[in-house]
């Protein structure tokens, strides 16, 4: 199955939101088989966030993600690269649908509350910029057979 890579933003983690989020993860159906706080590097921001470097909200940017420690997330699930995204809405949460996350937690363009990887090939990059192998766990979830149908397990 598919993995991506969440960040819980330091906006969420300031404004008590971190329980909420995960569980908006949880009770979709999605298997955490990462999940940590950390204090983010310079290192780690110029590389994540790399093609933004020349835009001008990439030093606040970077700032902001610096300003508080983040959750590390690394959910698996069927197309969870798409699922995720639904979940979290577009990055202008003023303009997110209501019942994303997103559109629920955030008015803002920058202060967003979560970042999701966009494509396979980041998903790939970013979860391994962020996670050591030893840190991403391989275990049954037990409720899988009543979140997918038999096919759906095998993909
Ligand atoms: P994220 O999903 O982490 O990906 C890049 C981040 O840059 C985005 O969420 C926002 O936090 C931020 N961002 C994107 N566009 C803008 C913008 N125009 N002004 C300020 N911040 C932005």
């Amino acid at each position: 199955m598919q993995k991506t890579l969440i960040l819980i933003k330091p906006d969420a983690l300031q404004r008590n939101l971190l329980g909420e989020i995960i569980s908006r993860f949880e009770k979709k159906g999605l298997k955490i088989v990462g999940l940590k706080m950390i204090q983010l590097t310079d290192e780690q921001l110029i590389d994540h966030y790399a093609h933004h470097k020349d835009k001008p909200f990439f030093k606040p940017l970077c700032d902001f993600m610096k300003s508080s420690p983040v959750v590390a997330m690394v959910l698996e699930g069927v197309d969870v690269i798409e699922a995720v995204r639904l979940i979290v809405g577009p990055t202008l949460g003023r303009k997110a649908d209501a019942g994303s996350i997103r559109g629920d937690f955030s008015m803002s363009q920058s202060y967003n509350i979560v970042h999701a990887s966009d494509s396979a090939e980041n998903a790939e990059k970013e979860v391994w910029r962020f996670f050591n192998e030893d840190e991403i766990y391989n275990y049954q979830k037990m409720d899988f057979v009543s979140i997918y149908n038999p096919e759906e397990l095998l993909k």
